[in-house]
């Protein structure tokens, strides 16, 4: 695992913008792994700097999300369709119809991750997935479990998570409980990984991850297992590890 260190939240999403950048610049019809919550806002920003900078050209790039909630429409404003079309497709030149999450209003579970599974089927090998880490370990919404789930399921949401995504929500009551999420085997299939992390509260988590065991109760954790993640992490996320580095 290559680690970048940076001084905080703007230089991390600079330099993780930058990779992301790098793949789009050298494989214009790259696929894309993307994901969702608050750390990667500030890459997904730059990367629409760069496009207004005339700098990139998403024209020929496919994307497909990690997860989505389950229940929720695209036009609802806590979707996961709704936050990417917010934050990057609608400020770039991405055919949206090469934008690709699970179907969170499928109401039958197994219908809406086979449908998912065959979409990721179809677009190939994905070059660069980027992740954010949730406070328990969790990468997409794959929960700590007492095993790695493979492919494309839904997941009911622990309660830890409910609590960290309950800000985006009106009231607890309104955060959905279940979720549909690219499993873990789908995840490590791709050709490269870019996790960020920001902020002390992950510090816990990134040394539990990354300097710990490899276990199912740390999702993340199987991400040792890759040959090529690249961790962008500020001083705060690594202040825990500091001196295992
Ligand atoms: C959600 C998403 C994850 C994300 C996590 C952390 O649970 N499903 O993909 O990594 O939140 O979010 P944040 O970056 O807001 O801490």
């Amino acid at each position: 695992m290559k680690i970048i260190r940076t001084k905080d939240y703007d230089d991390m999403s600079r330099k993780a913008a930058n990779i992301i950048s790098a793949q789009v610049v050298l494989k214009p019809d790259c696929v894309l792994g993307l994901a969702t919550g608050s750390t990667p806002i500030g890459l997904y920003n730059r990367l629409a700097e760069c496009y207004d900078n005339g700098d990139l050209d998403f024209s020929q790039v496919t994307t497909v999300n990690l997860d989505e909630y389950k229940g929720l429409t695209r036009e609802d404003p806590q979707s996961y369709y709704y936050f990417m079309n917010e934050n990057l497709f609608q400020k770039v030149n991405i055919n949206k119809d090469r934008t690709f999450l699970p179907d969170g209003t499928e109401p039958d579970s197994e219908k809406a991750c086979r449908q998912y599974n065959e979409i990721l089927a179809s677009v190939g090998q994905v070059d660069i997935q980027l992740l954010g880490l949730g406070h328990n370990g969790h990468i997409g919404f794959n929960e700590p479990d007492s095993f790695f789930k493979t492919e494309t399921h839904c997941v009911t949401l622990t309660e830890q998570t409910i609590q960290a995504n309950r800000r985006f929500f009106e009231s607890e009551e309104d955060v959905p409980r279940q979720a549909y999420t690219m499993g873990i085997k789908t995840i490590m299939s791709a050709r490269r990984i870019l996790l960020v992390v920001s902020g002390e509260d992950k510090a816990e988590t990134v040394k539990n991850a990354f300097f710990g065991p490899v276990t199912p109760q740390v999702p993340a954790s199987v991400l040792q297992l890759h040959n090529d993640v690249i961790l962008v992490a500020d001083e705060a996320a690594l202040s825990k590890v500091g001196e295992l580095l």
